[in-house]
């Protein structure tokens, strides 16, 4: 009995010493500079772990796992990883982020590699695109002059999206999908055309081009009149679907923050470029205050970010774990381009990264990683490259106000290319290739026994993850066996 107790007493010991190291490791404090980038520095070690493209047999730009599908997330982790530069000064993941940056952008550079043909979406190909906007507006240091250069990438992916601009169905828009063959082809969705609208506004002020301005304003009207938005109570929902006869008008009722984030950003572009346009700013503020209600509940103190479609229930799905990711990317960013929303936004983003960090601790890739939920007090358990995303972007996101502001072309180095986008090979658009062909039985077949594959590969991946042991022992060692509900499903 004794040595079993005292066996007990060394385990729990370990196990407090084990954690309680971890969370002080962190030890944010939001009045220290130096506390916020260590922290950042922290969170993006681990972040980079779940990444393994650049070691020998990789492809860079590629996260592992969940292969093709999750290739819209590492365009957002690159970003991100843009952004850390930015934020901290810290260049260790310079190469690595300029190699994927450039890799993917595809032999047409204008992000639409053939490997991806069946998955991407206009809106995948807009964060793959954001990266490199970001890229030019941060500063991030130029590829060498024979390669495709940031500006003329983001601008290359502007001309392909602005070419597939369907005034034929539902009064304009972009579809989901640009490929026939793919789901979501029928459908026009925010995060799309929300993209598409913020791709224009960042363009629009780094360029000082009316034409890119053009579109931002003729996108964002077609969005405030569609079901896509509430233009009274500035509630954003994610997308409807039509036929070649109707439109279907009820997109609701949920609403995400990364779609809502989208149009932040966008209207502080606006904003911005306009020299502060009443216009812009009425909207700017309506999304923000429609944030505040959804997205920082009272019930939670009403400054803790919360994904609150699927964090309660516990069943955010891949894309939605790291969502957050881009509100707080996106909010940061409006906070510099309209000071005057400083006020709302930045105790949003200290208290958010204070809870965020407070569920940070060990398990796998290793490092200090991080829960989904930052609205409870104790880490939920789950790990997950998105919740890691989450964490890192709303910390660093707190060095808004110690950056220089985003470059425009006057204070920039980026080289653009207002034609851009069609590479050597004059790619048609997906307007141009459904006005020549119908989709075969043949295609239809085709697309079926890739899913067929694609899910069949899915399955042996999970029962691989089971079956390994180690990874059981190892997580039991790592949370003491006090946390049941982690992914590995035990
Ligand atoms: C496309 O896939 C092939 C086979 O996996 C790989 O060798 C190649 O590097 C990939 N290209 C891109 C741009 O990801
Ligand atoms: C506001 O939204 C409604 C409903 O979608 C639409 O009918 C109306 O045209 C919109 N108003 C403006 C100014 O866009
Ligand atoms: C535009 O952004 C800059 C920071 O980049 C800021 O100093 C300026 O005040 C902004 N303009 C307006 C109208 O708020
Ligand atoms: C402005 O942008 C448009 C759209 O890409 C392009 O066609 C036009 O050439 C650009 N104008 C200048 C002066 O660069």
């Amino acid at each position: 009995m004794d040595i079993f107790l005292r066996a007990f007493r060394t385990f729990i010991a370990f196990h407090l010493l084990f954690s309680y190291s971890l969370v002080d490791a962190l030890g944010l404090d939001l009045r220290s500079t130096d506390s916020i980038k260590s922290t950042s520095r922290t969170l993006a070690e681990s972040a980079i772990k779940y990444y393994d493209g650049n070691k020998p047999g990789g492809t860079p730009g590629m996260l592992p796992a969940v292969g093709e599908f999750n290739w819209w997330e590492a365009g957002a982790l690159f970003g991100q990883m843009v952004e850390y530069w930015y934020y901290t000064g810290d260049n260790t993941y310079n190469d690595i982020t300029k190699q994927a940056l450039l890799f993917q952008a595809g032999p047409d550079h204008n992000y639409e590699p053939e490997n991806q043909t069946r998955t991407e979406g206009n809106d995948d190909q807009a964060f793959w695109a954001f990266a490199a906007m970001s890229a030019a507006e941060m500063k991030f240091p130029n590829p060498d002059p024979k390669q495709p250069q940031w500006l003329a990438l983001a601008q290359a992916v502007f001309n392909r999206q602005a070419g597939r601009w369907d005034s034929k169905h539902c009064g304009g828009g972009l579809r989901w999908q640009f490929n026939p063959l793919n789901n979501g082809f029928m459908e026009k969705n925010t995060i799309s055309n929300g993209c598409f609208f913020q791709l224009a506004a960042r363009l629009a002020r780094y360029t000082k081009n009316e034409t890119y301005a053009d579109w931002a304003t003729k996108t964002y009207e077609w969005m405030v009149q569609s079901p896509l938005i509430s233009n009274k109570t500035y509630e954003v929902y994610d997308g409807f679907s039509f036929t070649e006869e109707k439109c279907n008008t009820q997109p609701g009722p949920v609403q995400w923050s990364y779609n809502i984030g989208t149009m932040i950003a966008g209207t502080a572009f606006m904003y911005n470029h306009t020299n502060g346009d009443p216009k812009w700013k009425e909207r700017l503020s309506g999304y923000l205050n429609n944030a505040q209600k959804v997205f920082f509940p009272e019930q939670y103190g009403g400054k803790t970010m919360v994904e609150y479609a699927c964090e309660g229930q516990g069943n955010c799905n891949k894309d939605q774990r790291s969502f957050k990711a881009y509100l707080a990317r996106w909010l940061a960013v409006a906070a510099q381009l309209a000071p005057y929303t400083q006020s709302q936004i930045m105790p949003w983003l200290q208290t958010s990264a204070t809870s965020a960090v407070k569920v940070c601790s060990g398990g796998p890739p290793g490092g200090v990683v991080c829960g989904r939920k930052w609205y409870v007090d104790q880490d939920d358990g789950t790990r997950d490259i998105g919740n890691q995303m989450t964490a890192m972007s709303v910390v660093q996101a707190n060095l808004i106000k110690n950056v220089p502001s985003l470059a425009d072309h006057k204070t920039g180095t980026s080289t653009g290319d207002a034609s851009a986008g069609n590479g050597n090979r004059g790619k048609p658009t997906s307007a141009d290739i459904l006005a020549t062909r119908k989709i075969t039985t043949g295609d239809k077949i085709g697309a079926w026994l890739l899913t067929t594959l694609m899910v069949l590969v899915t399955l042996g991946w999970v029962a691989f993850l089971l079956s390994d042991r180690d990874n059981w022992d190892w997580i039991h060692i790592a949370y003491g066996g006090s946390t049941s509900h982690h992914w590995y499903g035990r």
